[in-house]
C-alpha cells in the first residue's frame, strides 16, 4: 500500500507560508495538514479560517484541517468556506459526535474523526461507517516535535480492521522515518509529519524518507 504524506504546517515558517507550502507540494506531499488550536481544548493557539483562506490559492493539494477546538460545530462551515477539503474533529471535543460529522458532510467536505492516545477506539466505533477518515493521535495534541507514543499502534490495527480497506487511516505526531514504518505495518495509509519535514532543508527527500521510497 502506498502511503499519503500530509506535512503539517505547524512546523513551517509562518512568515513564508506560501513558499513553504509550494515546496512540500513540489516535493511530493499528498495533503497539506493544518492544525487548528484554540487554547482551550489544547494548550496552544494557532490557526483560524483566515489562514486557511490565505493558503488556499497557493496549492491544489487537499487541505486536511485538524480541529483541536471546543465547540467544533460552530466553526465547521467557516472552515469549509475558507477552502478546507477534509475537516476532522476530536471525539473528545464533540458532545454529539454523530451530529458534528453530519454537519461536516453537509458543509460539502470530507469528514474525519480524531482520538487522543488515551481514548479507546470503541468511542468512535459507532461512527466509523460515517467518516472518510480516522485520525489517530500518536502524541498528546498541542505541539509539534513530541515523541511518538508506541502504545497507539494496536489502535491503528483495530481501526483498519473495523474500517476496511477504503477508509483513510491517518496517524499524527512524532512520525519520522522509523515510526512511519511501524504505522504502515499496523495499517495506516496517511502519515502526518511536521518537524520531520519542515526541519529538513530538502523537503522532497524528507517526504520520500517518510514514505519509505528511499
Ligand atoms: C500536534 C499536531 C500535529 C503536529 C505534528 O498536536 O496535531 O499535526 O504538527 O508534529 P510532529 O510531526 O513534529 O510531531
Ligand atoms: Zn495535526
Amino acid at each position: 500500500m502506498t502511503v499519503k504524506i500530509a506535512p503539517s504546517i505547524l512546523s513551517a515558517d509562518f512568515a513564508r507560508l506560501a513558499e513553504e507550502i509550494k515546496e512540500v507540494d513540489k516535493g511530493g506531499a499528498d495533503y497539506i495538514h493544518i492544525d487548528v488550536m484554540d487554547g482551550h481544548f489544547v494548550p496552544n493557539i494557532t490557526i483560524g479560517p483566515l489562514i486557511v483562506k490565505a493558503v488556499r490559492p497557493h496549492t491544489n493539494l487537499p487541505l486536511d484541517v485538524h480541529l483541536m477546538i471546543e465547540n467544533p460545530d460552530m466553526y465547521i462551515q467557516e472552515f469549509a468556506d475558507a477552502g478546507a477539503d477534509i475537516i476532522s474533529v476530536h471525539a473528545e471535543a464533540s458532545r454529539h459526535l454523530h451530529r458534528t460529522i453530519q454537519l461536516i458532510k453537509a458543509s460539502g467536505v470530507k469528514a474525519g474523526v480524531v482520538i487522543n492516545p488515551s481514548t479507546p477506539v470503541c468511542m468512535i466505533e459507532p461512527v466509523i461507517a460515517d467518516v472518510d477518515l480516522v485520525l489517530l493521535m500518536t502524541v498528546n495534541p498541542g505541539f509539534g516535535g513530541q515523541a511518538f507514543i508506541e502504545s497507539v499502534l494496536p489502535k491503528i490495527e483495530q481501526v483498519r480492521e473495523l474500517g476496511g480497506p477504503e477508509l483513510d487511516v491517518e496517524v499524527d505526531g512524532g512520525v519520522n522515518r522509523e515510526t512511519a514504518l511501524l504505522c504502515k505495518k499496523a495499517g495506516a495509509n496517511v502519515l502526518v509529519a511536521g518537524s520531520a519535514v519542515f526541519n529538513k532543508k530538502d523537503r522532497e527527500a524528507a517526504i520520500a524518507e517518510i514514505r519509505g521510497t528511499v
